[in-house]
């Protein structure tokens, strides 16, 4: 039997075991929900972040939460061959969803797949030049905590790019997308997977921090230059900082 998650009441080891579990569940089909309900502008959303990562040929990166890889697939391309990109995620499910897709991808072999959780990473302080996360932060238990090991594996003068879900701020575009991702968007997730995995979606965006409470946090942590951009009419935000 399947439960949606009560946003407002669940935290710690609970909803770690839960998102685990739900990602574990809708794995095979994710990569295909996440074109349909998206209309596939999820892939401009992660150029657009991979842009913000800046990485350069030769670079090493880290995507937290990699899930099926694509944004570090994305990413490889920036670093070339010479380069290095680590995925990380904790629901074995999707990260091999990913390795074959990173495998079937020539020349990119450059992409390694670990798994392990975003709140203690598997890496040594100061080890990549960017950090990137996508769609994942709203997902982990403590957010500052994320922040806070992102901050730890970078290298002083590495960037991080956090592209998450937002809430549409501008009337009417606000009311439509609120319909469509609150009514239409669970109904669609069930034809085709698990419902409550998708009513899960917009309770946590729900909950999720402001734009500003997030560039707060990310300050807190000691990121300088934080900025960020929304885009699609603010269904997304990419937020950026730098370890100074
Ligand atoms: C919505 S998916 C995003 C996947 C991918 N980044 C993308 O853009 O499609 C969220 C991912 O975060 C992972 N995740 C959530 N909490 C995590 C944690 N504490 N440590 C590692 N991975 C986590 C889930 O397993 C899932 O694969």
């Amino acid at each position: 039997m399947s439960i949606a998650l009560d946003e407002s009441k669940v935290i710690g080891e609970q909803k770690r075991s839960y998102v685990r579990d739900m990602f574990a569940r809708i794995a095979p089909r994710y990569d295909l929900l996440n074109s349909l309900l998206s209309l596939r502008i999820h892939h401009y959303w992660r150029n657009v972040a991979a842009r913000e990562a800046n990485l350069q040929q030769g670079d090493t990166a880290l995507d937290v939460c990699t899930g099926t890889a694509d944004l570090a697939v994305r990413l490889a391309r920036d670093v070339g061959t010479s380069g290095t990109v680590i995925g990380v995620d904790f629901c074995e499910p999707m990260l091999r969803l990913g390795w074959s897709k990173a495998r079937k991808r020539s020349g990119q072999r450059q992409i390694t797949l670990v798994l392990g959780d975003a709140l203690q990473l598997p890496f040594a302080s100061g080890s990549f030049q960017a950090v990137t996360v996508a769609f994942g932060i709203r997902n982990v238990v403590d957010i500052r905590k994320a922040f806070a090991e992102m901050w730890r594996v970078l290298k002083p003068g590495g960037r991080v790019v956090c592209l998450e879900f937002s809430r549409p701020r501008r009337q009417p575009f606000r009311a439509i997308y609120h319909f469509y991702f609150h009514r239409l968007l669970p109904g669609i997730g069930g034809l085709f997977s698990h419902r409550d995995a998708y009513t899960y979606l917009p309770t946590s965006v729900q909950y999720f921090p402001e734009r500003e409470q997030l560039a707060h946090i990310m300050r807190e942590v000691g990121f300088t230059a934080v900025t960020w951009r929304e885009l699609t009419m603010g269904i997304v935000c990419i937020h950026s900082g730098v370890k100074p």
